[in-house]
């Protein structure tokens, strides 16, 4: 599989964001260490506490139909510089061994190692 098929899914998934609040919408696709693809979209809330972010979603929705263990990510949004995740969806990035981050805008992609992004996670816990 491509990076530019999960970006593609990761557009479309976006193109469904739950953004009234912050009008800010994200898109994520994910690739399972058994090939599936799954997507997701930031989905805002009144209490802007329980938003849950295109990645998490993305995320939740791979586990839930059953992926053990995923192996890569897009996430796309329309900014000036390739969209970045908060610290949160990193760390559920680590529980579920993703190790290829890729950033995007219209223009630009960005790979990083999740290393890269949060250095040391669960070092000596979730590996150990
Ligand atoms: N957001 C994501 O979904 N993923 C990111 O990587 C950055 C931020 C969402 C959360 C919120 O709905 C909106 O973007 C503004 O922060």
């Amino acid at each position: 599989m491509t990076w530019d098929t999960l970006i593609n899914k990761a557009w479309i998934a976006r193109a469904n964001a739950y953004a009234p609040y912050s009008k800010f919408q994200v898109g994520a696709a994910i690739e399972s260490e058994s090939g599936n693809i799954y997507s997701g979209c930031n989905v805002e809330n009144l209490s802007f506490g329980l938003t849950n972010c295109a990645e998490r979603v993305a995320i939740g929705a791979a586990i839930a139909e059953g992926a053990k263990k995923i192996i890569r990510i897009a996430i796309v949004a329309d900014t000036n510089t390739p969209v970045s995740p908060c610290g949160a969806c990193r760390q559920v990035m680590a529980e579920f061994g993703i190790q290829e981050i890729l950033l995007c805008n219209r223009t630009e992609q960005i790979l990083f190692t999740l290393d890269e992004l949060l250095p040391r996670s669960s070092a000596g816990i979730l590996n150990r």
